[in-house]
């Protein structure tokens, strides 16, 4: 079985991923330093796939953690998950986040040097298109100046890896914009773990479900959308772990020094009442929610062209918003 290197497998959709990396013939080698994810991770995802797991904890910035992976395996490849990636706290700490996220994949892609790894998937994010003058965006939409530095760690990252291939390393490399990933493993054993209150949309839905959370706020009603909310691209998170798998196979196939984006979305634009709705409906609820103020600096509408990783890594997701909310709420009643 050909050893995957995971950084931050032990989050959200590093340790979904994992579970399909099995599925799909190869070995996850995880490393992740728990800064934003729980040991507990570890048991849940050996629980799925029936078999123990190998895992560092370690930080991807640390050359010598890297050596001894390198040392007692003889890996195939990298999937870089490991970044922080709370917004807001970014616009605070910059150089925290320019830190990390940069400099780990520096780290990374020396170590890939030394070891003669070849191949890379990358998570960037439909952050760099920030709100794009057409939809849906394609890979060629242009990127708009970074709103956030956390945004921007994604826009400087993606042009290290163009710029690293063009050096002829012989390196090959994914990047893959995610738009927002959702849903949970379906067995309700594996989720996303925020850590305090929730920034990001279904989190909050599904801890206001569960009375942790008195209400959910919509962020604006009054925007140019078919009902006024924000229009987003959710993604269940089992269907962007596929698009990993598919990623690191279609690599395989690839000449050296070969770069490559993709957009992974469903291709749907939501807007945020519907992805409400749609919660309501699947899981027989009613959600507890107002219409407050817009949110300064939210992006009104976006969602993906897909027909890139249609067409050339044979992926198309498999689940629907009405699935990704059936998930995430059966995690969070599991919590
Ligand atoms: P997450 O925080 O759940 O997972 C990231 C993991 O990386 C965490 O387990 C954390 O402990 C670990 N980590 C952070 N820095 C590390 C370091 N230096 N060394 C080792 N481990 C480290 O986040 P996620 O939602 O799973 O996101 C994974 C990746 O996808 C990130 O790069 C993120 O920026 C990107 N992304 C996420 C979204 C989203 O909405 N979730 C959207 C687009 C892109
Ligand atoms: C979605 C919609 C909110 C919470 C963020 C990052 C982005 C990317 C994905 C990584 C918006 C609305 C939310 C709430 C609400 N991550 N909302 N009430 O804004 O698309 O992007 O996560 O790369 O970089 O910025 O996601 O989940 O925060 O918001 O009405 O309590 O839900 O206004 O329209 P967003 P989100």
């Amino acid at each position: 079985m050909k050893k995957i290197l995971i950084t931050g497998g032990a989050g959200y959709i590093g340790s979904h991923t994992a579970v399909e990396l099995i599925n799909g013939g190869f070995e996850p080698i995880i490393l992740d330093d728990l800064s934003n994810s729980e040991e507990k991770v570890l048991g849940r995802l050996e629980e799925i796939v029936g078999k123990k797991l190998i895992f560092y904890k370690g930080d991807c910035n640390d050359p010598a953690i890297l050596d001894q992976i390198g040392k007692e395996h003889e890996l195939a490849g990298v999937i870089h998950f490991a970044a922080y990636k709370a917004v807001g706290e970014s616009t605070a700490l910059p150089l925290k986040y320019y830190k990390n996220n940069i400099g780990s994949l520096l780290v990374l892609l020396e170590f890939m040097q030394k070891q003669e790894i070849k191949d890379i998937v990358f998570s960037s994010s439909c952050t760099v298109y920030g709100q794009p003058d057409h939809l849906p965006v394609t890979e060629s939409t242009p990127r708009k100046e970074a709103e956030s530095p956390y945004g921007n760690t994604k826009k400087v990252c993606e042009d290290i890896l163009v710029d690293f291939v063009k050096s002829k390393q012989g390196i090959r490399v994914i990047s893959l914009r995610y738009f927002n990933p959702v849903g949970a493993h379906p067995s309700g054993k594996i989720g996303e773990l925020p850590l305090g209150t929730p920034s990001n949309l279904v989190p909050f839905v599904t801890q206001t479900a569960a009375g942790i959370r008195e209400k959910l706020t919509v962020f604006g009603d009054d925007y140019d959308t078919p009902d006024g909310s924000c229009v987003r691209d959710f993604i269940h998170v089992m269907d962007l772990a596929d698009a990993h798998v598919k990623a690191l196979s279609f690599l395989e196939s690839k000449e050296d020094d070969y770069y490559e984006v993709f957009n992974v979305g469903s291709g749907n634009g939501n807007t945020v009442l519907e992805v409400i709705e749609t919660f309501e409906k699947v899981n027989g609820l009613k959600l507890n929610y107002q219409i407050g103020p817009r949110r300064p600096g939210d992006v009104v509408k976006i969602w993906a062209d897909t027909k890139k990783i249609n067409q050339v890594l044979g992926w198309s997701p498999q689940n629907s918003l009405a699935d990704s909310m059936r998930d995430s709420w059966n995690w969070q009643k599991s919590l």
